[in-house]
């Protein structure tokens, strides 16, 4: 089974025939919300609202443990996730989707492994490609099923937040490679690695990062809710296309 989780500007599914919403519980807390379980396209599948239902988990509080744990526990296979990014290239503009193919972790103080000592042995997971390459392959596929232009690859950079970067942090992520900047990449992906779970990314620029293009001087964050709700339809089309694949 597919999951999707929902970040900002997708904290539902509006095409999802909801069969049922359960509150779950997990080792690690409580996940986000209840999963939806429903059927998209005659395919089953389940919803995760990242921030929350009503939008108000911020991601540096983001139970990324247990979000992931629950998904796993529902008996999913591979996690689609959808966030929204600032576009650092300069061709990444607002509205351009992309799947990620590379990570730069700046987060800190989050719960970042389920191998935390304790009665588990010491576990080094494998993470050179952080992304799952069959799951980026269908939903590049997916995209081009149904017509969507979807770029294939970019270096995501995970920060803290909640604040945006200042301009001279975003150059420092420039010269480290990174292309996209965003707040909930990770642990997400370490997490679902660790577990066995495929995870790739839809990124979402809902604005180009602070000091550049239009973000020079301060980012337009009163634009990013138009840019976010157009930009999720042609999520939503991706994501029918890849599960009727
Ligand atoms: N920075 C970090 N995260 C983001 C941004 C940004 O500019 N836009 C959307 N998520």
């Amino acid at each position: 089974m597919l999951a999707i989780i929902g970040g900002s500007g997708l904290s539902q599914l509006s095409d999802l025939e909801a069969t049922q919403r359960k509150v779950v519980r997990t080792p690690y807390g409580e996940p986000s919300g209840p999963l939806t379980y429903g059927k998209l396209r005659g395919s089953e599948i389940v919803f995760l609202a990242r921030h929350g239902y009503g939008h108000t988990i911020p991601p540096h509080q983001v139970n990324y443990q247990a979000n992931i744990w629950a998904l796993k526990d529902a008996g999913v296979e591979a996690v689609v996730s959808v966030a929204s990014v600032g576009g650092i290239r300069h061709d990444l503009g607002p509205g351009t989707l992309l799947v990620p193919e590379q990570i730069i972790d700046y987060t800190w103080g989050r719960r970042s492994t389920f191998f935390d000592g304790g009665d588990t042995p010491v576990t080094h997971i494998d993470f050179t490609r952080p992304y799952s390459d069959a799951l980026r392959d269908r939903i590049l596929r997916a995209a081009r099923d149904c017509g969507e232009a979807l770029l294939d690859g970019g270096v995501y950079a995970a920060t803290q937040g909640p604040r945006l970067e200042s301009a001279a942090e975003i150059n420092r992520l420039e010269r480290d490679g990174a292309e996209v900047v965003g707040m909930t990449g990770m642990p997400e992906a370490a997490l679902a690695r660790e577990v066995g779970l495929q995870y790739a990314a839809i990124s979402v620029v809902a604005n180009y990062a602070a000091g550049r293009a239009e973000s020079t001087q301060a980012v337009p964050l009163e634009r990013i809710e138009a840019v976010l709700d157009e930009a999720m339809r042609r999520v939503r089309r991706i994501i029918e296309a890849l599960v009727e694949s």
